[in-house]
């Protein structure tokens, strides 16, 4: 039997803890490793890339004496750092999750936005405190578009490193014609002042592994067909079926840091009329929801408006397009998945 649950009426509560144990490596990148990652010989930085990688995980767990000992020791300074910088679909989060895999010790793996919610939920102290007790913590997708955020994530990189926690992060590129993000290391460099010294950065070359870019969003379903459709398609799973509106409404009320927990038992998501988002918070909340729809792979039938409209063409045009574009991307991969059997990537 399918069972139906609403995510609009779901409130879920979260430890510290259970926090804590969502900072791993999705589903997706569950199983990956330097071993799956397969350079392409036309670009030399890939394999490149890989040795590095292998080297900085052997200094993992080693030293915990941090900036200050790294500054004085006898032998040359081991960097606490590596930022990957390159183009969208190049392999950085496979390359960073199969460092997480690799690398001994207590460690974390999220992305930016996912750190930011961290600090918003324990605090900066507190965050701070808890994660000084790791050996690794790994950011994916390094943003650059909100100054007050990169302050924070700064911060929160210095002390780590000077409590001798290692750090790897990629930077947060667009998919297809958009560009990748140009200069991103030099935007990151200059970013993270005090702490680039102690960053190797390596830029990985390449075209997308999956050669595409942006792929057409599919055709919307009637609205009165989609839980059938569902259903037909999935069989005995656990289906979300929300009003788009309601959803909306609803996710404004839940932090961000539990949008996990909140799809915890959904394993496809049938969502009625999808609107065009008009205000610019709740749209980077549906950000953040589309972020652990995409980790988790849950495939979307929806009805009403397709996805490449879900945001304004002022937002997709702003300062926080690169969010929009990645959210839009994923999300009609996800539509795609349901609707024409393309694995979702
Ligand atoms: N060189 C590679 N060998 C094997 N798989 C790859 C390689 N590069 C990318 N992939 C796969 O392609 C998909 C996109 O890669 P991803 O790491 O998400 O790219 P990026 O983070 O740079 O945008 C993932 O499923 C990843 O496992
Ligand atoms: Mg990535």
């Amino acid at each position: 039997m399918a069972t139906i649950t609403h995510l609009s009426q779901r409130t879920p509560t979260v430890s510290v803890d259970d926090l804590l144990a969502g900072f791993h490596p999705s589903y997706r990148f569950g199983e990956v490793s330097f071993e799956t990652y397969r350079p392409d010989p036309a670009w030399p930085t890939q394999a490149e890339a890989v040795t590095k990688l292998r080297n900085f995980a052997s200094t993992i767990g080693k030293s915990k004496g941090g900036f200050l000992s790294n500054l004085f020791g006898k032998k040359k300074a081991e960097k606490s750092g590596m930022y990957l910088d390159g183009g969208f679909g190049v392999g950085k989060t496979h390359l960073l999750a199969s460092l997480w895999h690799l690398a001994p010790g207590r460690k974390a793996f999220g992305t930016f936005v996912e750190y930011t919610n961290l600090v918003g939920a324990l605090s900066f102290r507190q965050t701070v405190e808890v994660l000084s007790t790791y050996s690794l913590v790994c950011i994916d997708e390094f943003e650059l578009d909100d100054p007050g955020d990169t302050v924070l994530m700064s911060r929160l990189m210095r002390e780590l490193s000077d409590a001798g926690v290692k750090i790897a992060a990629t930077s947060n590129t667009l998919p297809g014609a958009l560009g990748e993000g140009r200069f991103a290391a030099v935007d990151f460099q200059r970013e993270i002042k005090v702490l680039s010294e102690q960053f190797d950065v390596h830029r990985v070359d390449g075209v997308d592994f999956r050669h595409r870019g942006l792929p057409d969003a599919p055709t919307p379903l009637e609205d009165d067909a989609i839980e059938e459709y569902a259903m037909a398609r999935y069989g005995e799973k656990t289906y979300a079926v929300d009003e788009f509106a309601e959803l909306v409404a609803h996710i404004s009320k839940v932090h961000p840091s539990r949008y996990r927990a909140l799809l915890a038992e959904t394993d496809v998501l049938v969502l009625h009329n999808v609107e065009t988002i008009t205000e610019q918070a709740v749209a980077l909340r549906f950000v953040v929801l589309a972020d652990r729809l995409y980790d988790k792979d849950v495939p979307i039938v929806a009805s009403g408006k397709p996805f490449s409209e879900l945001f304004t063409p002022e937002m997709m045009a702003g300062g926080y397009q690169k969010k929009y574009f990645r959210a839009v991307s994923r999300l009609t991969a996800l539509a795609r998945e349901a609707q024409t059997g393309e694995p979702g990537q």
